[in-house]
């Protein structure tokens, strides 16, 4: 019998209960629930919370520590000691863990105990158990897609009823798909921290998240919003980690010029989206909702259920003999939206392909080394300036026919 420790009780924590009080016959009870706020009004009766962690990590008779809280320090230091004392863990914690997760594997080999995260990378899609488990073995190319819903709901809002961003992100925020401080969402940071976890499960990579690129929606303008409908794209922020040689993995998390014909174009609103390209199983999408208490309370009880038979992850494709290393070194066609000419020719693009400006914009397509634009991120979200990655396919169009009215010079 599992018998669970909750840490945390809000969106995720109440969910989860709930599934798991709705799950006929399921082998695990809820002992301890530790929360933060004694005071706030709970569902459930008082002699089930506690403000003391050790309430649980204490407990003998507590196996597995669930850890659902919104404080990634505290998380970290609660994870740790569970593990220590020989508690297993399941958590959801995207940021705790991106940030920790080198030291969570060393500490889960120690101590014999198992770490499942399942709900940390896009809620209800089970991609990490299918990275760790499923392409095992397969020679993955990449492993990219949309990540964070709040922003897919606020570019599909933009691109289906004609909001600017500002309105767009309004409307979330009334019905609650995005935080008072939507930094975590729309600058691209939730999607970078599963990117992180990802990159590990996928190719034994762990990367610091500081050390990665990551640029949000926040300055996008209608200006922009008019140029991809043009080019019958839309926009949508995708976290990619690409294979580009047999040592080097290439991370980032960008707006994407997206044309009709690609997957990630018609999965909107909250979705997520985790597109698979390997060498044998070709191409695979996974599509599904990445937050709200119930999408991501089903990955935390398949963790959970996991457990009983001892399921832990293997990181097999972690390699002493031939490690894959992050790099940047790789040059992108890109739209670069800016405010004025001097501001973008402050960018080192190696090629431009079309430059234009009109009432107080400017922008250019043209290419750019990641390495620049991580150089330069600090300056490119200074000036608002806007950046989007344009597929070979869009690019070429825009090379090939630039459209009348924009093209000024080559
Ligand atoms: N929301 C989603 O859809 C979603 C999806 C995937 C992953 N996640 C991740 O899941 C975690 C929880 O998210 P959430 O949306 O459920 O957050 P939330 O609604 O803000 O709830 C956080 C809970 O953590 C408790 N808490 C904070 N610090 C604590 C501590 N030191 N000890 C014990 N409890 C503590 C809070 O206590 P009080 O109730 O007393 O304030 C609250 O119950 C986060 O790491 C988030 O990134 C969320």
């Amino acid at each position: 019998m599992l018998r669970l420790g909750f840490f945390g009780f809000g969106c995720v924590g109440q969910g989860l209960y709930d599934i798991i009080r709705n799950t006929p016959n399921f082998p695990a009870e809820v002992v301890r629930i530790a929360i933060k706020n004694p005071e706030k009004g709970r569902s459930l009766p008082s002699s089930f919370f506690t403000t003391e962690a050790e309430a649980i990590l204490n407990d003998p008779s507590i196996n597995v520590v669930v850890e659902m809280t919104n404080s990634p320090d505290e998380a970290y230091q609660i994870v740790c000691e569970a593990m220590r004392r020989g508690k297993h863990v399941v958590s959801a914690n995207k940021k705790m863990l991106a940030d920790n997760l080198a030291n969570l594997v060393d500490l889960q080999q120690q101590t014999g105990t198992s770490l499942l995260y399942e709900a940390a990378a896009c809620g209800s899609i089970p991609i990490i158990r299918n990275l760790a488990e499923y392409y095992d073995n397969e020679l993955l190319h990449s492993v990219s897609g949309i990540f964070n819903g709040t922003s897919n709901y606020i570019l599909s809002k933009i691109f289906s009823e004609n909001l600017d961003y500002h309105r767009a992100l309004k409307q979330a925020q009334e019905l609650g798909f995005a935080e008072t401080d939507p930094t975590s969402d729309v600058g691209g940071f939730d999607a970078l921290y599963k990117l992180c976890i990802i990159a590990a499960q996928s190719y034994g990579l762990f990367v610091k998240h500081k050390d990665v690129l990551n640029f949000g929606i926040e300055s996008l303008t209608d200006f922009d919003i008019r140029y991809a409908k043009e080019k019958s794209c839309k926009i949508k922020l995708v976290a990619q980690a690409v294979k580009t040689s047999e040592k080097n993995l290439l991370l980032a998390v960008m707006p994407q010029f997206i044309p009709r014909e690609n997957h990630l174009h018609k999965v909107d609103m909250e979705y997520n989206a985790v597109v698979v390209e390997a060498a044998f199983s070709d191409r695979q999408v996974f599509v599904g909702k990445g937050a709200g208490g119930h999408p991501t309370g089903s990955a935390m009880i398949s963790d959970i259920s996991a457990l009983r038979y001892g399921y832990r992850y293997e990181y097999r494709k972690v390699s002493a003999t031939n490690p894959i290393q992050y790099h940047t070194d790789v040059t992108a066609h890109v739209y670069c939206r800016t405010r004025n000419q001097a501001e973008a020719a402050f960018l080192p693009f190696q090629h431009i392909a079309v430059q234009y400006s009109e009432d107080g914009f400017h922008y250019i397509i043209g290419t750019l080394s990641f390495t620049e634009m991580l150089m330069h991120k600090a300056y490119i979200q200074q000036k608002g300036i806007f950046l989007a990655l344009m597929p070979e396919q869009v690019y070429a169009q825009v090379e090939r026919r630039p459209t009348k009215r924009y093209a000024v010079s080559v």
